[in-house]
């Protein structure tokens, strides 16, 4: 699983074969340029999951349910979860958290919704925790993030992301669970992973974290194209004649080229 938040995007994440596609509020930091998920909202996802839909044909389109749009109660969650399937046209939808959201996970299970889990770091309470620190290092906390996705799984989840905590503990919870977990910087004892687009294809010089992988290093390449057309037209040999296009009439292209 890759997230993707455009048209262009989902269509090479489509004809990779990758399977899921998570419209994630990652989007937050990599698309819109917030410092954090929060200010993400329901209107955001929606038309970021409806050109992400426009691009696919195969892969399970799951959207990020936003900070808010869950937690205040189960109705206004089911509303908000509508929204993002009717008309962002996903298939289903991850919220974040454990035990206290499990009613809410409950309840959109039981309106017939496929809902995914995300525990151990949830980026959405950041403020709460207190950065983006690996979850459950030790005995207590590794115990309440098992008990958190046992809740989730007993609430009707069909999957749990695992969010930065150990390897032992990720591997734990995949032996204990069910349903499958999908990793991100969770270790390789995940039934599946999930990387944010932007950072596994390195796109913002930046920021590449530890557990994205080095599968590219796109960000130089597409800075040095974009030197390389700026230059050409200050110089003006872009365009070249054979992207260019002429009159039919004969007179004015004599003219046109008299003057040069
Ligand atoms: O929004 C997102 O991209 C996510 C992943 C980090 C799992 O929730």
């Amino acid at each position: 699983m890759v997230t993707a938040y455009d048209y262009t995007a989902a269509r090479i994440v489509d004809a990779a074969g990758i399977p899921m596609i998570l419209v994630g509020d990652s989007m937050g930091h990599v698309a819109l340029g917030h410092d954090s998920t929060v200010p993400v909202t329901v209107d955001d996802i929606v038309s970021a999951s409806a050109a992400v839909v426009r691009g696919t044909t195969r892969p399970l389109i799951v959207a990020d349910m936003p900070f808010l749009s869950y937690q205040i109660d189960a109705e206004t969650a089911l509303r908000n979860a509508a929204r993002l399937i009717q008309q962002g046209g996903a298939q289903a939808v991850k919220l974040e958290g454990g035990k206290p959201v499990a009613p809410i996970v409950q309840r959109l299970a039981e309106a017939g919704l496929a809902v995914m889990g995300h525990v151990g770091l949830t980026p959405q309470h950041v403020n709460r925790l207190g950065g983006y620190r690996v979850q459950g290092k030790t005995h207590a906390s590794a115990n309440k993030v098992l008990e958190d996705a046992l809740a989730l799984q007993e609430a009707g989840a069909f999957a749990v992301v695992l969010e930065l905590i150990p390897v032992e503990l990720a591997k734990e919870i995949t032996e204990t669970l069910e349903i499958p977990t999908i990793g991100i910087g969770a270790g390789v004892y995940c039934d599946g992973q999930v990387q944010v687009f932007h950072d596994m294809l390195g796109l913002d010089p930046d920021f590449r974290p530890r557990h994205s992988g080095n599968y590219a290093e796109l960000a130089p390449i597409i800075r040095d194209a974009l030197m390389r057309y700026s230059d050409d037209v200050r110089d003006r040999v872009f365009p070249t004649e054979s992207q260019s296009f002429y009159s039919d009439d004969t007179r004015v292209r004599q003219q046109t080229h008299s003057l040069e």
